[in-house]
């Protein structure tokens, strides 16, 4: 048996699941899932309490609202005079439920949309903004929700405001300007063009992102012309307010490795976080990238197979700026993240729906970027409501909260507490080239003392048995959540919620924690 004193992958030959049946029966909405009838495979964990490792910085539970489909306009913002209740023309359900979930931090206006966004087009009288097409996603952008909107929203949500600035259409003078806009307190023309729009106070912006894709969408440029034309727009990063701003250089997409040497390479100096983007398609082919709610059990492991991908990516990135900044100054900040299905079609740009296998994809990319916290320090779902993995999902008035979103709500336990290693022995669940561990976790201790224990078991059929045990202190008691279906492709939608966070039973004998997790499913554990 090996065993590594990591949180990803390990191995364990004589362990080696036979291949299992598809789904179980679906039960009545609301009910727990139905008793397990395949045999359940044994477990141990060990948390190394006495290795405590970095903090994990809350951002990484961070999100992306773009202009895009529904996910702004009826997602965030539906207007004063709308009939669906809102504060200052946003949806309230919605900050409620973000609100609940603890985002930290919410990356805006895109995306691709941010290349094409021109920032004084959403200030001043709303029934005088500029009327766009949105030629990044289609239809008309109405600039009813700009600036002033978003800095209003990320503050009834509670978190920090990521601005993407255009590189691709626009001018450092127009970033200058916007920066200066937002944040200075002066008695300058744009200080004061902000008061006479209705903000006296400048706002508190932190993240800057140079650009979005400029390898695609953001300009189709090759590493060497973008690290120029960063290092061109960074220098015109100016401080206006108490802090200096965090700038986030555009990083490669999944494995283009050239891209973060070469960046890193000409620019680390004046870089402050690199982006990575990495979506995952079931297939793998864009063209074809399989359904959202029909899938079987081999399309189930393959989307894992591909999430987990995301590990060899932060490694293999996190490698080359070792190179470049062996400090480890410069974040990777993984601001696009999640599931990218063939889309509903009728339901706006990149409306798709989330079922318990989103779920399960959230909690594995959540462990890895808590067990990569010395290098991660931020990321963001793709993307917040309404579009691709989503957490909220809206049809007019209604809403609903997605698997995704209740795995952010049940990891929050994790925001700023401290990395601790994990050990996990459990069989493999599939063979051959698709096949998984069967349970995925990570750990952390917050500041009161508790440790929070996060498992996802891969295994559509089987439970885990699990033992638990902890290096470095003993339990005395365990309170535990599982959020799990009767079927791999469980949904809510606006008629009902089936998938939903629920108490699990765990005991505590001799220090140690035993607990069975259902198939299927994420736990979040937390032990005193
Ligand atoms: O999230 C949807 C799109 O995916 C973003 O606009 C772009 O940055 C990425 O390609």
């Amino acid at each position: 048996m090996t065993i590594r004193w990591c949180t990803s992958l390990f191995s364990a030959a004589w362990l080696m699941s036979s291949p299992v049946a598809l789904a179980q029966p679906t039960a009545a909405p609301n009910t727990p899932p139905a008793a397990v009838s395949a045999p359940s495979f044994n477990a141990t964990v060990q948390v190394r309490a006495d290795r405590p490792g970095p903090v994990i910085n809350r951002n990484i539970y961070g999100s992306f609202a773009e202009h895009l489909g529904r996910g702004v306009y009826e997602g965030i913002w539906v207007g004063e005079s709308s009939p669906i209740p809102n504060t200052r023309g946003m949806r309230n359900d919605v900050i409620a439920a973000l609100r609940k979930v603890k985002l930290p931090v919410l990356r805006w206006p895109g995306g691709c949309f941010a290349d094409e966004y021109h920032w004084r087009d959403g200030i001043g009288p709303r029934d005088k903004r500029l009327r766009r097409a949105n030629t990044s996603w289609g239809g008309l952008e109405t600039n009813a929700f700009g600036l002033h909107e978003f800095m209003d929203f990320a503050d009834l949500i509670g978190a920090e405001p990521y601005v993407s600035v255009n590189v691709g259409s626009g001018t450092p003078r127009e970033m200058m300007e916007w920066l200066e806009y937002m944040t200075s307190n002066t008695e300058s023309a744009l200080a004061q063009l902000r008061r006479a729009n209705g903000r006296k106070q400048p706002w508190k912006v932190k993240f800057v992102g140079i650009g979005n894709e400029a390898w695609g969408c953001g300009g189709n440029m090759r590493p060497e012309y973008y690290a120029d034309e960063y290092k061109r727009y960074a220098a015109f990063v100016k401080q206006y307010g108490d802090e200096s701003f965090v700038k986030i250089a555009v990083g490669p997409s999944d494995q283009d490795y050239n891209w973060t040497e070469v960046v890193m390479k000409q620019a680390a100096k004046q870089i402050d976080g690199l982006s990575l983007h990495y979506y995952t398609l079931p297939t793998g082919n864009w063209k074809a990238k399989g359904s959202a709610t029909q899938f079987d059990e081999s399309e189930w492991r393959s989307t894992f197979v591909r999430t987990l991908r995301m590990d060899t990516f932060i490694t293999k990135h996190s490698a080359i700026m070792n190179k470049y900044d062996p400090e480890k100054r410069v974040a990777l900040i993984v601001d696009e993240w999640g599931t990218w299905y063939d889309s509903e079609p009728g339901k706006g740009a990149l409306y798709q729906q989330n079922t318990l296998r989103d779920g399960l994809v959230a909690a594995l990319n959540l462990n890895l970027f808590n067990q990569h916290a010395d290098r991660v320090k931020m990321a963001a779902s793709a993307q917040t409501i309404n579009v691709l993995q989503a957490m909220i999902l809206t049809d007019q008035a209604k809403m609903v909260l997605t698997p995704t979103y209740h795995v952010f709500e049940m990891y929050n336990v994790h925001h700023d507490a401290t990395l601790l290693p994990l050990e996990i022995q459990a069989p493999r669940y599939g063979a051959g080239a698709d096949a998984l561990p069967s349970l995925h976790g990570s750990a952390s201790r917050d500041a009161r003392g508790a440790l929070h224990v996060s498992l996802v078991n891969l295994d559509p059929q089987r439970a885990a048995k699990l033992t638990l045990s902890l290096q470095g202190r003993g339990a005395k008691s365990v309170t535990a959540r599982v959020l799990t279906a009767p079927t791999i492709n469980a949904l809510n939608d606006f008629q009902r919620a089936t998938v939903e966070p629920k108490p699990l039973e765990g005991k505590v004998a001799d220090g140690r924690v035993s607990v069975t997790l259902p198939s299927k499913s994420v736990t979040v554990l937390t032990i005193e």
